[in-house]
């Protein structure tokens, strides 16, 4: 082992397997993860389903040429209408994707660890890497007798939070009573329950939204989240956090009572801009929708911090009504804001944009621009950025987070509440619009955080202070850089492969 924790260059080099879920939120981590063990010297196959794989190179990106990293595939199991449809480019229906992963890719997945095994000028398999929610990954790696990590691209509290849902079910506390919203139960806190080591804020109400609420579709993911959770706490020899120690200290504390050597590592973006320019895949992006780029010089057009940046991720499809109300909101409170609106981000619209009606272009013209997908980070990290209207996805508030960018929070389904609730509640970062959203509130809220109020200096002193944590985190001798080496000589190093086939 050299000092850094990098693989070593005398011993065969080692091959780690990464399979995110097949869902954006999760392939982007899984790869920025990937790119810097990479860099540390180890032999990547990164694994996306064929109809991800499709997009990604619909996306104009390359995916050849990069020695000791390569993609591979596996089928979805999904006899989905994208199949054979070249021009369709629309997220997968998460709870098909869940069911079907589970049934159908542990035999695929096999066959490839075993040609991986005999192909030639590749070293043998060492490790695989697997989202949280592609437990099949560990179950594959136990079978051909390899090492399985587990990779939570999402915080330790929705871990917590997963790892306790039947003791909550149990004790009658899940699904809630009165979920529709009304006070109850919904709003008192797990803490009086007898829970201990999680986060004090978060109430019943915060709970992912398959755990709240009873009905089939809630029923089936509960049971598949237990599987997968059980399986991270019995076969991963490590669990990887994408979150920040200083962020999560005393959740992290518990769970690692209770789980597999933990390593939080995190903003995996600000350690992958480390990365030097050459040599390295450092510029390797995976969106899976074309980035439009004019949105960047529109910034740049911009006062600074004078632009809301609005975008609801990968997965959230709104009605025709909230797309309304956000829209009005906007319009209202007079402020700048680039919109990212997919397009099947809307019921029943094939072209989100054209969902807006000409009225609404009308009264926002030269302040306002709608586009369909966006390069994030950048559009974050841009001066000209002052706040996130976002649905809480946890890669948009870590993003955020780095950024220095408070957030104006809209969660919409899965741990989206409960990274809401520790934006608003604990780190004082954000403020939330009700679920049911109406254009008053829009402007309320917008301008509460944009006009340069008390709570909103609040916010932005809060949010530049998690900036500069999550700068620390990666800085010379901070915490990543720190567990980043410990993970890589403590698990990976270590590893031996099965002897080739
Ligand atoms: C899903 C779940 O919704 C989320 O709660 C879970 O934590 C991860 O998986 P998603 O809807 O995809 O997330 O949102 P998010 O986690 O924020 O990930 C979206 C990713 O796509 C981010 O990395 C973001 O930078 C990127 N993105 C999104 C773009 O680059 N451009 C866009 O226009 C929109």
């Amino acid at each position: 082992m050299e000092a850094g924790g990098r693989c070593d260059a005398g011993k065969q080099q080692q091959h780690l397997v990464c399979l995110p879920f097949p869902a954006q939120g999760h392939v982007n981590p899984m790869l920025k993860f990937a790119i810097l063990l990479h860099h540390r010297g180890f032999h990547i196959t990164f694994v996306n389903t064929e109809y991800n794989h499709r997009r990604l190179l619909r996306a104009r990106h390359s995916l050849h040429g990069f020695p000791g990293f390569q993609f591979k595939t596996i089928p979805d199991g999904l006899s989905s209408p994208q199949d054979g449809d070249e021009e369709a480019n629309c997220t997968q229906d998460v709870r098909s994707l869940c069911d079907s992963t589970s049934k159908h890719c542990l035999a695929p997945f096999l066959r490839l660890l075993s040609d991986l095994n005999s192909s030639p000028g590749v070293p043998p398999v060492t490790c695989v890497v697997s989202d949280n929610i592609m437990s099949f990954g560990l179950v594959a790696a136990e079978e051909i007798g390899v090492a399985g990590v587990s990779f939570r691209p999402t915080t330790a509290c929705s871990f917590f939070c997963n790892a306790l849902l039947q003791r909550f079910r149990q004790k009658g506390l899940i699904p809630l009573k009165d979920s529709n919203g009304g006070i109850g139960d919904s709003d008192r806190v797990l803490a009086d329950f007898d829970v201990p080591g999680i986060s004090t804020s978060i109430r019943l109400r915060d709970l992912p939204t398959y755990a709240r609420i009873s009905n089939e579709v809630n029923t089936f993911i509960m049971s598949f989240i237990n599987t997968e959770t059980k399986r991270a706490l019995t076969k991963a020899s490590a669990i990887i956090f994408h979150t920040l120690d200083s962020l999560e200290h005393d959740t992290l504390e518990s769970l690692s009572a209770m789980c597999p050597p933990i390593y939080p590592i995190a903003p995996l973006h600000l350690l992958i801009d480390q990365l030097p320019d050459h040599g390295s895949l450092k510029f390797l992006g995976a969106n899976l929708w074309k980035e439009d780029l004019s949105c960047l010089q529109w910034l740049d057009s911009k006062a600074p911090s004078s632009v809301v940046y609005v975008n609801f991720g990968s997965v959230t499809v709104i009605t025709q009504r909230q797309l309304m109300e956000f829209a009005w909101g906007l319009a209202k409170s007079e402020q700048n804001f680039l919109w990212v609106v997919r397009s099947d981000g809307v019921m029943g619209e094939e072209s989100s944009n054209s969902a807006l009606p000409g009225e609404f272009y009308e009264e926002t013209k030269g302040r306002g621009i709608v586009v369909r997908w966006c390069p994030q980070e950048r559009v974050l990290k841009h001066r000209s950025t002052g706040a996130f209207l976002t649905h809480c996805g946890w890669n948009s508030m870590m993003e955020s987070i780095s950024s220095g960018v408070p957030m104006i929070c809209w969660p919409f389904f899965a741990d989206q509440h409960l990274n809401c609730r520790l934006a608003c509640a604990e780190w004082g970062v954000g403020v939330e619009i009700e679920s049911e959203v109406d254009r008053d509130e829009v402007e309320k809220v917008v301008r509460e955080v944009m006009d340069g109020g008390e709570k909103g200096e609040e916010m932005k002193v809060k949010a530049r202070e998690l900036k500069r944590k999550a700068e620390e985190a990666v800085g010379l001798g901070g915490s990543s850089h720190l567990i980043l080496d410990q993970l890589v000589k403590n698990v990976f190093s270590v590893l031996e492969p099965v002897s080739k086939a």
